[in-house]
C-alpha cells in the first residue's frame, strides 16, 4: 500500500511538472487531472487516520489543529497548477494563520487558541483541484473559492467540515454528479455552485435540507423539479440555465420569502 502510494506519487510529481511546464490547463488536461483525483480518491476514499505520519515537517505549531491545517493548506498548494496572482505564494511556514487568503480566529469550542476559520480565494484565477486532506480543515466556517479555475469533483472528505456554514464553489470547473458530501454538512447554510459543470440529477434531500441560499445556476444539471422544493426553507433557490425537464415557474425563481 506504501508502495503504491510512493508510485503515486511519483507519477503525480511527474504530471504536476509536465503541468507547470505547459502553464495552462486545456480543457483536455483539466479531464486528465479530475480522472487522476478519481484515482486517488479510489485508492483512499476517505482521510487515512495516519496521514499525518506522511508529512514530515520540522516545524512547531501552537496547537494539533493548526498542524493539521498546514498538512491541509500544504496539499492543496501541491494540486495547485497555476496561480498567476500569486496568491498563495506566502503559503510557506508554520504561521499558517499569516497566509494569503486564510483567517484564523479563537476556536468555538475553545477560545484559548487559534483555529483555520474561513479560507477565501475568490477571484484568484488558480488552477488546481481540492485534495482530500482538506477534511483536516476541521475548523472551517466559510470557504469562498468562487471565480478561479478549479476541475475535479469535491472529496467526499468535506463530510469532515463539521463547522461549515457558507461554501462558495461557483465559477470554476467542477465536474461529475451534484456533490451529495454537501448535504452531509451539518451547518452548511449558504451553498453556492453556479457556474460549473456539473451534470446528472439533484437529490431531493438537497430541498429538505435547512439551507438559507441554494445558486445551483449555470450547469448542466438535468432533472424533473423535485416534487418537495417547495419544503426547502432557502430563501433563495436559483435553478436557471440548467437543462431543465418539465416546466415549472420555480425553474428559474429566486423567491424572496418573508
Ligand atoms: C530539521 O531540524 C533539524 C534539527 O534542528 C535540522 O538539523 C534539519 O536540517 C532540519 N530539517 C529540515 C528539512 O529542515
Ligand atoms: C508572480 O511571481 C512570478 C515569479 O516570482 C512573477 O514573475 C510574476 O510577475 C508574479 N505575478 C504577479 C501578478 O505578481
Amino acid at each position: 500500500m506504501k508502495a503504491l502510494g510512493c508510485i503515486f506519487f511519483l507519477i503525480f510529481s511527474l504530471v504536476f511538472l509536465f503541468l507547470r511546464l505547459s502553464y495552462a490547463v486545456t480543457d483536455t488536461e483539466a479531464r486528465f487531472i479530475a480522472g487522476r483525483q478519481l484515482l486517488h480518491l479510489r485508492e483512499g476514499e476517505d482521510l487515512p487516520d495516519d496521514l499525518e505520519f506522511h508529512v514530515d515537517t520540522n516545524l512547531t505549531f501552537p496547537n494539533p489543529r493548526l498542524r493539521r491545517a498546514y498538512i491541509a493548506l500544504h496539499t492543496w498548494k501541491e494540486a495547485i497548477f497555476s496561480d498567476p496572482y500569486n496568491v498563495t505564494s506566502n503559503w510557506e511556514g508554520a504561521d499558517v494563520c499569516s497566509y494569503k487568503g486564510v483567517f484564523c480566529a479563537p476556536a468555538l469550542d475553545d477560545p484559548s487558541i487559534d483555529v483555520v476559520a474561513g479560507i477565501d480565494l475568490n477571484h484568484a484565477d488558480i488552477a488546481g483541484y481540492l485534495p482530500p486532506e482538506i477534511g483536516l480543515l476541521t475548523d472551517l466556517a466559510l470557504l469562498h473559492i468562487n471565480s478561479n479555475r478549479f476541475c475535479g469533483i469535491v472529496p467526499k472528505s468535506f463530510n469532515k467540515l463539521e463547522l461549515l456554514f457558507e461554501l462558495d464553489l461557483s465559477n470554476n470547473r467542477f465536474v461529475g454528479p451534484f456533490p451529495t458530501v454537501v448535504i452531509s454538512i451539518p451547518a452548511l447554510k449558504y451553498l453556492d455552485l453556479r457556474y460549473n459543470d456539473f451534470e446528472g440529477p439533484l437529490p431531493s434531500e438537497l430541498f429538505d435540507k435547512d439551507l438559507d441560499a441554494i445558486f445551483l445556476n449555470n450547469n448542466r444539471f438535468h432533472f424533473h423539479i423535485p416534487e418537495n422544493m417547495g419544503n426547502s426553507p432557502a430563501s433563495i433557490v436559483v435553478l436557471a440555465n440548467n437543462k431543465l425537464a418539465g416546466a415549472s415557474p420555480a425553474a428559474s425563481a429566486r423567491w424572496p420569502r418573508p
